[in-house]
C-alpha cells in the first residue's frame, strides 16, 4: 500500500461487490449494504464496470468471472460465521477489512466483531460509513493494524478480543499483498488462541504465462499494491498444518463459484488463480497439549 493512503484494491472489491448486486446475473452473496458503502449509484457502479472494461481492454467474461468469485469467497466466509455462531462461538475477527459489510448485517446476538485494518485503510473507511450513514453498531470495535509492523495481539487485546474465547478469524484478499514472514506471524498467533479458532483465508497460486493473469499483477504493481505472496495448495496446507491446523479444506475459486450456482465442478481449470481455505485449530489448550480440550 502507498504511505499514507487507504487501500484502492479494498475500494476495487467493494465496487465488484456492490455491483453483483445490481448485475444481471445470479445472485451468490446478498448483500443490502454493498451499495451503500461505496457512496455511488447503481448507474455509477456500471459506468464504472463499462469504463474499466474499456480502460484496461478486459474480457467482459473474465470481470464477471472475478465479480462471481468475491462475492463467493465472502458467502463462503458467513457461512462459517454462521455455523461457528450455532455451536457457540461469539467472536468474529475481519482480517484485512477493506469496505467488508458484515459487521454492519451482523445478525447475531450477542456475537462480536473485531475490524482490523491498516490504520489508513480503516480510518478512510470510518469517513465512508459517516458519510453513507451507516450506523457503526456497538457489537463492532475497529482494530487499527499495520501487519507489517504492528501485531495483531497488541491491536487485537487493545480493541477487547479475549484470547481464551472461541473465534473464526476471516482473512480474505490480503495475504497476497503481505510477505511470507507477515503471514506466518499473523497465522501463528490465530493458531495460538487457548481457545477452538476457524478460519477462512484465500491466497493466489503462483501465476501462470496467462496473459490476463499476468495483467492483473501489472495493475496491482501499479496501483502501488504488488502481490508478494504465492502458493501452492500443498505449501499452502503444510504451512497450516505446521502450526496446528487441522481440518483444511482447500477449493479452487472456480470450484466455489461453480458449488454456489449449483453447476457440476468444471473438469479443467487447474489449480491457477484463487483459492479459499477453511481451517480450524483446536488451540493451545487442545488434548494432548497443554491438557484436554474444554
Ligand atoms: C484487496 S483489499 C481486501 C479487503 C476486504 N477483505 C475485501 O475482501 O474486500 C486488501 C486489504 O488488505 C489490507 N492490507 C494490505 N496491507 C496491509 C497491511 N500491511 N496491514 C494491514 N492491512 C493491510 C488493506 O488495507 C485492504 O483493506
Amino acid at each position: 500500500m502507498k504511505v499514507g493512503e487507504p487501500s484502492r484494491t479494498a475500494l476495487a472489491t467493494a465496487f465488484s461487490r456492490a455491483y453483483h448486486q445490481i448485475a444481471p446475473e445470479p445472485r451468490i452473496l446478498v448483500d443490502p449494504v454493498a451499495v451503500r458503502i461505496t457512496g455511488a449509484s447503481p448507474k455509477e457502479l456500471i459506468d464504472r464496470a463499462t469504463a474499466i472494461l474499456n480502460e484496461v481492454g478486459m474480457d467482459p467474461m473474465l470481470q464477471r468471472r472475478r465479480r462471481m468469485f468475491l462475492a463467493a469467497r465472502s458467502r463462503f466466509a458467513e457461512e462459517t460465521i454462521a455455523t461457528a455462531v450455532a455451536e457457540g462461538i461469539q467472536q468474529v475477527v475481519i482480517l484485512g477489512a477493506g469496505l467488508d459489510t458484515f459487521a454492519y448485517r451482523n445478525p447475531y446476538d450477542g456475537v462480536r466483531v473485531f475490524e482490523v485494518d491498516h490504520p489508513d485503510t480503516q480510518a478512510w473507511k470510518r469517513e465512508r460509513l459517516a458519510a453513507a450513514g451507516i450506523d457503526i453498531p456497538d457489537s463492532l470495535t475497529f482494530a487499527p493494524v499495520d501487519f507489517e509492523s504492528r501485531t495483531l495481539d497488541e491491536g487485537l487485546s487493545t480493541a477487547g478480543f479475549d484470547r481464551g474465547q472461541p473465534a473464526v478469524f476471516v482473512w480474505l484478499g490480503v495475504v497476497m499483498y503481505l510477505t511470507k514472514d507477515a503471514i506466518v506471524t499473523i497465522l501463528e498467533f490465530i493458531a495460538g488462541q487457548s481457545a477452538s479458532t476457524r478460519v477462512v483465508i484465500d491466497y493466489l497460486y503462483p501465476p501462470t504465462s496467462d496473459t490476463s493473469q499476468q495483467a492483473r499483477v501489472d495493475r496491482v504493481a501499479a496501483i502501488g499494491e504488488p502481490w508478494l505472496s504465492f502458493f501452492t495448495a500443498e505449501e499452502f496446507a503444510d504451512q497450516l498444518r505446521a502450526l496446528g491446523f487441522d481440518q483444511i479444506e482447500d477449493h479452487t475459486g472456480a470450484v466455489l463459484v461453480d458449488r454456489y450456482l449449483e453447476r457440476p465442478a468444471p473438469s479443467t481449470g487447474g489449480e491457477a488463480g484463487p483459492h479459499v481455505v477453511r481451517a480450524v485449530s483446536l488451540g493451545s489448550k487442545r488434548e494432548g497439549h497443554y491438557g484436554p480440550a474444554s
